[in-house]
């Protein structure tokens, strides 16, 4: 009999459902929500809200388009940290009651490996390059920048992480300083295809090991901008696209500076990125660069099962499947959670 799975993502803004059919991807749905974009930042309590909304309808499509009934459900995995509280309540509710209804297991997923496992989410017919045990993961998106050692499905380490802000928030709240929309990561990435990336320089963390910090580039950014329109008021009008590329351009030599140090000490070369910055075009072309230059094996997800998604959910609640890794119905959802 066939083992199917349905994902449930609501950590944040996105309210996402999925269905996994013996390994296979059959159906992600994704509603996205627009209401926080006036606002510059996701507002927690509308997120709950428009999860509330959202969440019925997107289940529903998922199995439909996956042709699937709720009888045919083998269990249920669900994103339970970490997260927004609000959000996330919404989604490990109606998790845990839709398991419950019908006496079928039920999953717990961190959101941080299941951003790892993306890279395992396999579409119908697909032939697909995955990493191979162990992996080094740069997980980077709006609320994490970490390094982690991937031994198997199960076995994660960090390596190092973020000690204030994650890369994507940064990036965020620099693209926010220059008066640009929100999310703030794919302006960037856009404008800084036409930038200089070495028009200007902002200052470099100086931290051990495989640890991040990106609060001060964060302050740097923003007290070189404050002088420099002091001097000319259209500054940043002016020079948007090199700004965008100088700061994209710094992130990724943080982001890559730590991964190269990782890979060197623990000898692998085969290396995987995962979470939202990782649609990032300079991130990618530095991945690539660095795949020539220190022969690695290099594993780039799809633009779609970058960001948040129930997909890389209903994978990884696929492998606890068959580990018979299951959860209790009491199991409470946690806002932060370690790996
Ligand atoms: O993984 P994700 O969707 O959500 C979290 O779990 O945080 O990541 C969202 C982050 C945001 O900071 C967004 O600006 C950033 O990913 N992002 C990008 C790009 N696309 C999304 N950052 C840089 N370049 C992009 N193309």
């Amino acid at each position: 009999m066939s083992v199917i799975i349905l994902g449930i993502e609501s950590s944040c803004d996105d309210t996402s459902a999925a269905i996994i059919k013996d390994g296979v991807l059959i159906s992600n749905v994704v509603a996205n929500q627009s209401v926080h974009e006036s606002y510059g930042g996701v507002v927690p309590e509308l997120a709950s809200r428009a999860h509330q909304q959202n969440i019925v309808p997107v289940v529903h499509e998922a199995m439909k388009r996956a042709n699937v009934t709720k009888e045919m459900i083998s269990a249920v995995a669900f994103t339970r940290g970490p997260g927004l509280m609000g959000s996330l309540l919404v989604g490990v509710s109606f998790a845990k009651g839709f398991a419950r209804s019908l006496n079928i297991p039920l999953i717990d997923v961190n959101h941080l490996t299941g951003h790892v496992l993306a890279h395992f989410l396999k579409e119908p017919d697909e032939i697909l390059q995955q990493p191979k045990f162990p992996f080094l993961c740069l997980l980077v998106s709006g609320g994490n920048s970490q390094i982690i050692l991937v031994e198997s499905y199960s076995d994660m380490t960090v390596l190092g992480q973020t000690i204030d802000d994650a890369a994507g928030e940064a990036i965020d709240k620099c693209s926010k300083v220059m008066g640009l929309g929100y999310p703030g990561g794919p302006i960037i990435d856009r404008l800084a295809r036409n930038g200089n990336p070495k028009a200007f320089k902002f200052n470099k963390p100086n931290i051990p090991d495989f640890d991040y910090s990106f609060s001060g580039l964060k302050t740097s950014f923003l007290y070189s901008l404050r002088s420099w329109i002091k001097d000319d008021p259209n500054f940043i009008e002016n020079n948007k696209n090199d700004l965008a590329a100088s700061l994209e351009a710094t992130v990724v030599d943080i982001l890559m500076d730590k991964l190269r140090k990782a890979a060197k000490k623990h000898n692998i070369k085969e290396i995987a990125v995962a979470g939202g910055v990782s649609a990032n075009n300079g991130l990618r072309n530095s991945f690539r660069e660095h795949a020539q230059k220190y022969g690695w094996n290099i594993y780039i997800p799809k633009f779609s099962y970058t960001t948040d998604n129930a997909a890389m959910i209903a994978i990884n609640g696929y492998f606890k499947y068959l580990d018979n890794d299951f959860c209790s119905i009491s199991l409470p959802a946690y806002s932060r959670v370690v790996l």
